[in-house]
Order: C-alpha cells, then structure tokens, then sequence
C-alpha cells in the first residue's frame, strides 16, 4: 500500500513543436480530492491521458497506485476510471442501461442491484427507465460520474467534470463529486474554474505554460498573495486573487484585472 496514489515527475510532452508540458511536478495522495487548474489549452487533458495510459510521455515518470504508466501500464487501467471532457454515455440507453451494461463488462457480480444502488446515490432513480438522450447535461454527467464507480477503482479522473453545464447542474456534479471522496476515493479533477477547485480539492495545484507554478492547500495558496494587498482587502483573498498573483509572478505581466477593485480605494 503507498499513501500516495498518484506520483508525477518531470512530465514532457510535445506535439510535433508544441512544447506542452515542460517538467511537471506533483503528487496526490490516497483518498484525496486534487485539483489541476488551467486555463483552455493549458495541457491538463494531455497530463490526464499520459495518467490513465492513452499518451505516452517524452520525457519523466508517472506512477498511478503504485504502479508505472508505461511499465506496468495494464495494472494502472485496472486502478483507475477516467471521466472524460465529453460524458460517455449510450444516448440510446436508459441510465439503468447503460449502468448494467458497463457493470457486465467489468464483469461485476449482480449488475442489476450495483445500477439500482448507483442510481439511488446519484439522484437518477426516477429517471433511470428514461433514455439518456431526454437527460439534461447534468444529469449525463452525474450519470457518467456514478459509471465511473463501477467495479470500484480507487483512483478516478475526472477531465473538466462542469465544463458547458449551467449552474444549478454544476452544484449537482460538485455534490456527485464529494459523494466520491465519501467514498475514500483518490480523485483528480481538472477544471477552468477557480471556484471549483476552491471548493471541491483538498489540494491544488496550478498548470501555467508547461509547469505547475503553483501546489497546495487553498490555505497555503491564500498565503502567496503580497502581503500589502492582504491588508487592504477586507474580504478573504479568493483564489481567483491567488491565481492572478501567481500568474503575474511568473510570466512577468503584473497588469491587475480591469474589474478588480484597487486596494485604498475602496470607501
Ligand atoms: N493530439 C494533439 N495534437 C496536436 N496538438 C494537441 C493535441 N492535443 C492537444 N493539443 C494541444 O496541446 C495543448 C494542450 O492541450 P490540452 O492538454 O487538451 O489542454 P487543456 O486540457 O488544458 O485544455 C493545446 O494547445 C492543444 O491545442
Ligand atoms: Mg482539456
């Protein structure tokens, strides 16, 4: 048993002259909540495909439950579930469907109950006999999150688990969300949305041209603010805040949001 679930070291990754990922650095660790913040086109889907095995690095190593992604690769997909960007569900099917489907081909044991108990979880019960093509977009996706649960594997991924959903869904999904780290599950989550990661992960950690410039609690985030704006801003410093600074440390542009409110000027 390792208490860290997930180990990345020195990730590359290129397409063709797209130097994507430069030297990524991080770990989660077992029954956390983890997540990787970036904007579009930052590289977080591409470290997830290298983590559950579908890409293959350049250069440095990953290791998901203890076992290598390109050595031990078979041993890694059966370790994990990935939720990808765009849910995955039978249109056709109903919920129940597609969950006793995918329960019997992972060869679980009384599909039929494992769909029921899932449904149940995900608010889907009275929705199960409907196909899923009538669901809304939060509903395929709580349903895609509660698949991902079948045949119980302890590390799950979940690619931009909100993205295109409107509010009320996206709180849905959140919930669907802290239902697996109920669970005791090893979660990593990418997403665009700084309130999310604020809200859901244990830890997070910043994607920013290629490095993770930024990795930790939202506390210890919190803390990379310059002092001197802490103390004028009476709320709380959001990670947004928090972001911004990083961002701004490290490519140099230290230009504030138009929108931001200027510290001393507030009445
Ligand atoms: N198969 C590919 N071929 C060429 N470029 C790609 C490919 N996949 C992703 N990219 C590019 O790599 C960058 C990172 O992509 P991606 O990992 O999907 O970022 P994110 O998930 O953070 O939005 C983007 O500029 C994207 O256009
Ligand atoms: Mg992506």
């Amino acid at each position: 048993m390792t208490t860290e679930a997930i180990r990345v070291q020195g990730l590359e990754k290129s397409y063709k002259d797209l130097h994507v990922l430069r030297g990524v650095d991080f770990s989660v660790a077992s029954g956390s909540v983890f997540a990787l913040l970036g904007s579009n086109g930052a590289g977080k889907t591409t470290v997830v495909r290298i983590l559950s095995t579908l890409l293959r690095p350049d250069a440095g190593t990953a290791a998901v439950g203890g076992f290598d992604v390109l050595a031990q690769a078979a041993d890694v997909r059966e370790a994990i579930s990935l939720t990808g960007q765009f849910a995955a569900v039978d249109e056709i099917l109903t919920g129940r469907e597609n969950l006793v489907l995918v329960a019997r081909l992972r060869r679980v044991k009384d599909a039929a109950r494992v769909a029921d108990d899932l449904l149940d979880r995900f608010q889907l019960t009275d929705a199960a006999g409907r196909r899923v093509g009538t669901y809304s977009g939060g509903m395929r996706r709580r349903l895609d999150i509660a698949m991902s649960l079948i045949g119980d594997p302890p590390v799950i991924f979940l690619d931009e688990p909100t993205t295109g959903l409107d509010p009320q869904s996206r709180v849905e999904v959140w919930n669907s969300v802290k239902e697996l780290a109920g669970q005791g599950k090893t979660v990593l989550l990418t997403t665009q949305h700084l309130d999310e990661a604020e809200h859901l992960a244990d830890r997070i950690a910043i994607l920013h041209q290629g490095r993770i410039i930024a990795d930790g609690t939202l506390e210890q985030l919190k803390r990379l603010l310059p002092p001197a704006k802490a103390e004028y801003v009476e709320k709380q410093p959001s990670l947004e805040e928090v972001f911004l600074a990083v961002i701004g440390h490290h490519s140099g542009a230290a230009d504030a949001p138009t929108t931001a409110p200027t510290p001393g000027e507030q009445r």
